[in-house]
């Protein structure tokens, strides 16, 4: 190995272009590739910002030529040598440095590297696990280096949009108390006070809330937050939000500001104007039409409910599934009506892995209604059905019948999925919608009683307050969510900031007195002293960046993602310790320790 000695880079790889011609240059990186081309040897040169071809020729000096005769890919080296035009015919248009190559007359080994466990050259197809172990190679692949600059500049571009609208950036606890957000803490244990434990932060929500009353006004934060729960392709333990909170404000403020914030964003990092104000639908709304509550509405293949139309009908499953409380919802898949038995098996299949019991369809033809159920209906039936669908010659109806719930994971999953098939979403279109007036509270049936849709600090709205003691479920709340292409990549609220009003919906929680000031009294306590009225929201970077770079997992756009499993193979987190550190946490372990 050598050293750089007095050599200093006087360009990156992707510096160099025709006005350079002639000029000495000093460049250093990495080699990506090596070809030997009749006794004259070309290496292309990367670093972060690109691509330069060095060429080593016997002609210009035969000590270098041989030297370079050592060059492996990934290997580390300085050259110095003279910006030349490629001969007419070898020239890149696609490389930004294509039109010239650099002519060596000095080279330094800086360092060797083994061989690559797999090519950072080529678009193969590469376990993710294998990436992930050498994430510092996968970090050099110019996909996976565009998304971080990207979420860089992203970042940057936000910081500075909240900077200038006067808000500060103030830093909170990572060992802190349990902030509910729905999912399982990451506990750690506290050594100098025995048997007692932090939780890792779910999200600052409560922290935020208490600078607000602190007089700080406008906060934000771009802030790890950990969650444990089950993983997804957007869900990752640790993530990263955009965590934002305001004071005398209403929701239309934040999210006026808001919308300015992520136009920039798109502005800055791909020039993509968008036009707010974005479009905003009731949750009530997307539930009915889509069947869920983060709309892609890219795309038509709405649900449609025809309960009123079929609750005395012939045909059992469906008017069983209204007896019992449920709905029947259908989908008209446009011109889909050649679909064959295969298709149909298929997406009965794809349905029952959200829950369906069976997937009813019926073909329109231009004289009948093909399909083995037509007969269970009469003509003021079909005709009913026929009109709520826009049902035509050549479409396709597919149906659900079961609790609400049910239809709606089934045929709003469906619809995806038929989207997908048929390739009616356009990757290039980014649909932004706000969702509003969610409900407050949820009845879970499990624990047989109401849990927060949001958090438990999201404000009921004014006209419903009477119902959080009659009927809770009923009660609508100042909460709203940021949805992008079908995914939620943002959400906040209206906080309350009367103690009392807190209170109530706790006890709405089954959250005794007792038990709201053992977990939450100093939140209480500081409402007590004169809170402002205030609100904020946060978003997913992770997600954001994901839609933004067209990335399909959101373990592309971190740097040292986790797993599925929540494993780091990287470093191999989370790993064994020793029985001395669990003791000195004052933990006892009952489980073997490995030899
Ligand atoms: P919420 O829980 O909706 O709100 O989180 C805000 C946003 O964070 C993203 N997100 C995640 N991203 C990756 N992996 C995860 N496990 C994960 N969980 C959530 C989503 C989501 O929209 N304190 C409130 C905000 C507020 O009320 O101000 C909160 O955390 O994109
Ligand atoms: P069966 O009477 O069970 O043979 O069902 C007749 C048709 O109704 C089949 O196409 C089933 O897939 C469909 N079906 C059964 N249960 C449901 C349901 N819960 N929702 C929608 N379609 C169903």
């Amino acid at each position: 190995m050598e050293s750089m000695g007095a050599l200093r880079r006087t360009h990156s790889c992707n510096d160099l272009g025709v006005s350079d011609v002639n000029q000495e240059t000093t460049l250093m990186g990495w080699v990506l590739r090596r070809r030997d081309h009749g006794g004259v040897i070309f290496i292309d040169l990367r670093d972060r910002w690109g691509m330069t071809q060095v060429v080593f020729n016997p002609e210009v000096s035969e000590a270098v030529h041989a030297k370079a005769h050592q060059l492996r890919s990934e290997w580390v080296i300085a050259v110095r040598g003279q910006v030349v035009n490629r001969p007419e015919s070898m020239e890149n248009p696609k490389l930004a440095t294509g039109a010239i190559e650099v002519l060596v007359h000095e080279l330094r080994i800086l360092n060797a590297s083994e061989t690559p466990p797999f090519p950072l050259d080529e678009e193969i197809e590469v376990s993710e696990t294998l990436r992930l172990q050498y994430r510092y190679l996968d970090l050099r692949r110019p996909e996976i280096a565009r998304n971080i600059l990207l979420r860089h500049q992203a970042m940057q571009t936000v910081r500075s949009y909240l900077n200038a609208h006067n808000f500060l950036e103030i830093e909170t606890p990572m060992l802190t108390r349990s902030t509910p957000e729905g999912a399982r803490d990451y506990l750690v244990p506290s050594r100098v006070n025995a048997g007692k434990f932090y939780a890792l932060p779910q999200s600052p929500q409560l922290f935020k809330q208490l600078l607000m009353v602190a007089g700080m006004d406008r906060y934000y934060q771009i802030v790890k937050c950990f969650r444990d729960e089950d993983l997804r392709a957007d869900r990752q333990p640790e993530f990263t939000q955009i965590d934002m909170e305001f004071s005398f404000v209403t929701e239309n403020d934040i999210i006026a500001l808001v919308e300015g914030m992520i136009s920039d964003l798109f502005a800055a990092v791909r020039s993509i104007e968008l036009r707010p104000p974005f479009a905003r639908m009731t949750y009530g709304e997307a539930m009915r039409r889509f069947g869920t509550d983060r709309p892609d509405a890219r795309f038509g293949l709405e649900l449609v409910d025809l309960t009123g139309i079929v609750r005395n009908c012939g045909f059992k499953v469906f008017r069983t599934a209204v007896e019992q409380g449920g709905v029947v919802k259908a989908i008209n898949v446009k011109g889909c009506g050649q679909f064959s038995r295969k298709d149909l098996d298929d997406l009965t299949e794809y349905a029952a892995r959200f829950g369906a019991r069976g997937m009813a369809w019926i073909k329109i033809k231009e004289d009948e209604w093909q399909s083995p159920i037509t007969k269970f209906f009469n003509q003021e039936e079909i005709a009913a059905m026929g009109k709520a669908l826009d049902a035509q010659p050549g479409d396709l109806i597919l149906f659900g019948a079961d609790k609400a719930k049910t239809v709606n994971q089934v045929l709003s999953e469906l619809r995806l999925e038929l989207a997908r098939r048929l390739e009616l979403v356009d990757d290039d279109v980014f649909n932004f919608l706000w969702v509003t007036d969610f409900p407050l509270l949820e009845y879970d049936e499990e624990e047989k009683r109401y849990t927060s849709v949001h958090h438990p600090f999201t404000a009921p709205n004014d006209d419903d307050l009477s119902l959080l003691t009659t009927d809770p479920g009923a009660v609508k709340s100042r909460a709203y969510d940021l949805v992008l292409n079908g995914n939620e990549i943002g959400g906040g609220s209206i906080r309350m900031h009367s103690p009392a009003m807190q209170q109530t919906v706790f006890g709405a929680l089954g959250i005794g007195e007792e038990e709201a000031r053992e977990k939450f009294g100093f939140l209480l306590r500081a409402l007590e002293y004169g809170a402002p009225p205030h609100g904020g929201l946060a978003f997913g970077v992770d997600r954001l960046m994901m839609l933004l770079t067209g990335s399909t997992s959101i373990r592309d756009v971190i740097a040292f993602p986790k797993t599925q499993k929540a494993t780091c193979p990287l470093t191999d987190a989370p790993s064994p310790v020793s029985r001395r550190q669990l003791t000195d946490l004052h933990l006892r372990p009952d489980w073997k320790e490995k030899p």
